[in-house]
């Protein structure tokens, strides 16, 4: 791998204080290109511009698939890193999706280590702190013709984070729109699944909702998503998330929640969560949450579900499921708890070369 140190950090220049989501990048990006059949020698080197010309193929066709992970740091400044293994594997489930060919281990893991030691003072102390981690595979020739690419860029670019949403989500049951169908994309990391849920969003958004909550296509009647997260219900004592499939992506921290909430001795159910199903908890006053789980939010609450001009508050509860699930989450990958399951692992500084 070819490393190419900044030489001085832009680290200065941003408000660790108040951070907006996705708009810092850290001192350095990686880079590696697939011609002629193979991956290329990856390099990392000062963030910076990449030249495209009008005709590179991502522009048109949306070729192109993303991952979203996360580092956080120790209190004993550690970097750790959460669930790497899984997130290279979706990489790779997506890119085989969308015909784009899967990235080797070596040069994601190895990539990825050097890049976090490079930055790691981007990775700053406390519970709210984490540098969200972007990789990103796009058809990177140049032809327009509606065809597969035989060129492609591999790349790794990383933002400081906070929160993703500020307070509770108030959110929207979508009967018109959808996300994903059967035998489509959506389970993999798609862009272009996410260029397909603007429209419907920003509708949303301008009835004052903060996301929709995606139904199925056929009949607008199961929960599917709440915007780019997973979805969960609590219905007395019960979590509920619908189960994996063609339109549910398979999400790390959805995973994660399913294995922690049984742990802590929670029964948890992985099935069809029918919106009949939803309004009558409610009207028995049984449902008792609901909540998101995504790399980027963590695990954030839902404060009232809407169905036309149906609006179902949900109560504040003292034992909050979503509140004990994340604290959990959050002191394991901070390294103050126990990782029983092994889903941590520590950045070297000395893996890089400077
Ligand atoms: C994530 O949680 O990593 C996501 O994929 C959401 C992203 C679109 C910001």
């Amino acid at each position: 791998m070819k490393i190419t140190p900044k030489g001085y950090s832009n680290i200065k220049n941003v408000d660790f204080n108040n951070l907006k989501f996705g708009v810092n990048f850290s001192d350095h990006m990686l880079i590696c290109v697939y011609k002629n059949g193979s991956w290329g020698e990856a390099e990392i080197k000062p963030y910076q511009p990449i030249n495209m010309m009008p005709g590179t193929q991502v522009l048109h066709y949306g070729q192109s698939v993303f991952e979203g992970m996360k580092a956080f740091k120790t209190v004993e400044g550690k970097v750790l890193l959460f669930r790497e293994e899984d997130n290279f594997n979706r990489l790779n489930k997506s890119a085989k999706r969308i015909c784009i060919p899967e990235i080797p281990k070596d040069i994601f893991m190895d990539g990825l280590h050097e890049i976090l030691s490079l930055d790691a003072d981007w990775i700053k102390e406390g519970d709210n702190f984490s540098l969200y981690i972007r990789p990103f595979i796009f058809a990177s020739g140049q032809c327009i013709k509606a065809t597969i690419s035989d060129e492609y860029t591999f790349m790794i670019i990383c933002s400081p984070t906070t929160t993703y949403y500020a307070g509770d989500m108030h959110v929207l049951l979508e009967q018109e729109y959808t996300r994903a169908v059967k035998g489509g994309t959506g389970s993999v990391k798609a862009a272009g699944n996410y260029a397909a849920s603007f429209y419907p969003t920003k509708l949303a958004k301008e009835k004052g909702f903060s996301q929709i909550i995606w139904t199925d296509a056929e009949n607008h009647e199961y929960l599917e998503e709440a915007g780019t997260m997973n979805i969960w219900i609590r219905i007395d004592d019960k979590l509920i998330t619908p189960s994996l499939s063609d339109t549910i992506l398979g999400g790390i921290t959805r995973d994660s929640v399913v294995k922690l909430a049984k742990d802590m001795g929670i029964e948890v159910e992985e099935r069809a969560i029918s919106i009949s199903e939803l309004k009558e908890a409610h009207q028995n006053g049984r449902l008792k949450e609901a909540f998101g789980t995504g790399t980027a939010v963590s695990v954030i609450f839902i404060g009232s579900i809407t169905l036309d001009e149906n609006k179902m508050q949900l109560p504040k509860m003292e034992n909050s499921y979503a509140r004990n699930l994340k604290a959990n989450l959050t002191a394991i990958q901070h390294g103050k708890i126990a990782d029983n399951h092994g889903w941590t692992t520590e950045v070297e500084s000395s893996v890089a070369s400077h």
